[in-house]
């Protein structure tokens, strides 16, 4: 099978829709789900296609990202064999954009950025009577803009489908405020005319206190109603959390950060953080700056109750308070917040020897008699460069040293080795998470 990724052009993508005499395959099944908690959304989408014709035809796929989202999986599989796996990240995707380009073919993965949106393409040739899915996850942090959350969900199969359902759960700790599900949105440069607000026929909205579903799938009637060529729309949702977070709102990644590792509203639950930052060089600039300020909001987050310490590291750890953690006393909290503040970034990324250094500092807490959870929040922007850097190693010895610590992994932009994060914090009861820079995200 031969996997081409090409540019297209929103213009070339349009006259091509709009083609009558184009012969298109058959989208047999159309499916977008869409997971958010705590704001971080998670969301899939399948687009099954069948060659109905007696010719070869390309089988494209496209979709819409928010430029802030990172896609975590993408697989095309055929008869129940994969063909493609796993781009696994933005990064990524983008290495193989520029790849394909350099070798003279026809490439454009991110085609087309208008406004906010990236337009992710492939396109694979299926003989005749081949049946292929795509499947597309990507995942993104919400922002807080207009006093609401926002999920855009667009829709785009470029034709009526039989089968098409659109899934979202909301589940948010705090409670949701309020649930709304706007029109559908035929255009990116028009607004919503003010009276005409309700959501898309066949709407089904479930709320209760801290979760919310809704489901959509229009008949291929509905769909027609929108446009002969089926629905070419996003599907909006707005919601907003009961109980925000003060800071939250600031900045993306101090609200990021505070939500996750101090949240509020829930129960207070004494806790032995240790702090693992990332200040090798790749991390001048924004990211140490970002870093810096989101720092200090949260150590003036932790409650008396709280036990501390700091790790940074480059191709050295440092430790702030030797061998142990600290109260959050309000003068231990003053003196964290000195030693923040002189963090300069330089040198390689030792991650084995940064979470060995966090381990020595935890194991000794794991006693009986300490009720506090202990807690490893490990901070990089990039991939291990120097001292161990094999992955399995690595999570190996995490594994052994962490003991009954957990380990949120935040991964900071694309250079990150995320995939590493992600299963560091699964072998160690925590979640990981993308966060970027807050310029990116406006
Ligand atoms: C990627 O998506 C495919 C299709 O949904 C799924 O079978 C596979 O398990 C996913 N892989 C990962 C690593 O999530
Ligand atoms: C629609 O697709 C889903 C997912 O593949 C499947 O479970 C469901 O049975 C299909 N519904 C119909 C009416 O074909």
């Amino acid at each position: 099978m031969i996997v081409c990724i090409s540019a297209v052009s929103a213009h070339q993508y349009m006259a091509r829709l709009e083609d009558p005499l184009l012969l298109q395959l058959k989208v047999t099944e159309y499916h977008v789900r869409c997971s958010v908690v705590s704001r971080y959304a998670v969301t899939s989408i399948q687009s099954s296609v069948w060659n109905q014709l007696s010719v070869t035809k390309e089988a494209a796929f496209e979709v819409d990202l928010p430029s802030a989202a990172f896609i975590s999986n993408f697989t095309i599989s055929s008869n129940g064999k994969v063909y493609v796996a796993q781009v696994k990240e933005r990064a990524a995707a983008r290495k193989i954009y520029d790849a394909a380009k350099k070798q003279g073919r026809t490439a454009g993965l991110v085609a087309t950025k208008e406004r906010e949106i990236e337009r992710f393409r492939v396109a694979v040739s299926a003989p005749p009577g081949v049946r292929l899915s795509f499947f597309l996850t990507y995942e993104e942090l919400l922002m807080r803009r207009l006093g609401r959350y926002e999920v855009s969900l667009g829709l785009r199969p470029g034709q009526p489908v039989d089968n098409m359902t659109v899934e979202i759960t909301l589940s948010e700790k705090t409670g949701i405020n309020f649930i709304r599900v706007l029109p559908l949105k035929t255009s990116r440069l028009l607004n919503h005319a003010h009276g005409d607000s309700d959501p898309p026929p066949s709407t089904q909205i479930q709320k209760s206190p801290h979760c919310a579903q809704i489901h959509y799938s229009p008949s291929v009637q509905q769909q027609t109603a929108v446009s002969a060529q089926g629905i070419n729309a996003d599907f909006i949702l707005h919601y907003d959390v009961e109980l925000r977070d003060i800071m939250g709102d600031i900045q993306v990644f101090n609200g990021y950060f505070v939500h996750y590792f101090a949240p509020r509203g829930l129960p207070v639950v004494p806790k032995d953080v240790i702090f693992v930052i990332d200040i090798s060089g790749s991390m001048i600039g924004t990211k140490i700056k970002q870093t810096k300020q989101a720092m200090s909001t949260i150590l003036g987050d932790l409650r008396e109750g709280d036990h501390f310490n700091i790790i940074t590291f480059s191709d050295r750890v440092q430790t702030w308070r030797k061998g142990r953690t600290v109260r959050a006393t309000r003068q231990n909290v003053r003196d964290a917040r000195e030693f923040v503040k002189r963090i300069s970034a330089e040198g390689w990324t030792n991650i084995n020897a940064a979470l060995l250094s966090a381990a020595q500092l935890v194991s000794p807490l794991t006693t009986p008699s300490s009720r506090r959870v202990p807690l490893v929040i490990f901070l990089t922007d990039g991939e291990a460069t120097i001292g161990v850097t094999a992955s399995d190693t690595i999570l190996t010895n995490a594994r052994k040293a962490l003991g009954s610590a957990s380990l949120f992994g935040l991964a900071f932009g694309d250079d990150a080795d995320f995939l590493l994060l992600k299963r560091l914090a699964l072998d160690n009861r925590g979640v990981a998470r993308m966060v970027y820079p807050a310029n990116l995200l406006g």
